[in-house]
């Protein structure tokens, strides 16, 4: 696993008695200090999380996959973006991405504004661009074709920290908790509009009746096409 935020070596004990002996542990801290938790199970990084440089000089040094990362360093709404943005390719399909503490989305001190009743929330947060990854799961529906027959994601779908990470293709979940949030990775298809299995009728109204369409169910399984 990767943690960013090693302060006293508290966690990486904590993630080693829950992991056990096979744990590969790799610290990231700002702290020089942190260096002394390096042990023959432990790596530790120093560097600045908000510095997408410093993520980039990791290549090579951090492995390729892992299964689980978890940011638990400065909070800033800056630091936890960037880190999102650079880290969430590095956890493997059925690892899982965390953020926690996310309560500083809410305090102008971590660099976000506090929430207004009404205001829709508070701008730039990390809990806004959370709530902005529920879209992004269904952008192929955001365009408004609930029938999805384009597969397609609308235009605002092409930029930003989700069109460069591969959250598109391998977000696969979100779970929130009180100031966490858990994310889930998996290969992730687009949607395929797939008939079968029954009598196609016109949906509602009183006018409803078989078009005379029976869909059979398809030979191909969804596991076998190809990733978009
Ligand atoms: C909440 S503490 C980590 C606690 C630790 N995970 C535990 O539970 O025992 C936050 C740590 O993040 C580090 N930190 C703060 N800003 C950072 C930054 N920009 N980059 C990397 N680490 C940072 C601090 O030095 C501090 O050690």
């Amino acid at each position: 696993m990767v943690e960013v935020g090693v302060q006293s070596g508290g966690s990486a004990m904590m993630w080693k008695s829950y992991f056990g002996p096979g744990l590969r542990y790799y610290g990231i801290d700002i702290n020089p200090q942190a260096q002394q938790f390096q042990s023959d199970w432990a790596t530790i990084f120093i560097g600045d999380q908000a510095d997408p440089a410093f993520w980039d000089s990791l290549r090579g040094k951090l492995p390729k996959e892992v299964d689980f990362f978890l940011d638990d360093g400065g909070h800033t709404m800056e630091q936890q973006k960037v880190t999102f943005q650079k880290a969430f390719p590095l956890v493997k399909l059925n690892g899982v991405y965390a953020c926690e503490d996310l309560s500083t989305s809410y305090s102008p001190d971590f660099g976000s504004e506090t929430l207004k009743p009404g205001s829709g929330g508070p701008k730039g947060s990390f809990i806004e661009l959370a709530k902005q990854m529920i879209d992004w799961m269904n952008c192929y529906f955001a365009g408004g074709d609930v029938l999805n027959k384009n597969m397609e994601c609308s235009s605002e779908f092409k930029q930003g920290i989700m069109a460069n990470n591969g959250f598109l293709e391998t977000a696969y979940s979100l779970h929130f908790y009180s100031q966490i949030l858990l994310i889930e990775k998996a290969r992730v298809l687009a949607p395929v509009t797939v008939k079968g299995g029954g009598y196609s009728i016109r949906y509602g109204g009183p006018g409803s009746v078989w078009d005379g369409t029976l869909y059979k169910t398809p030979k191909k399984s969804v596991e076998q096409l190809p990733l978009h």
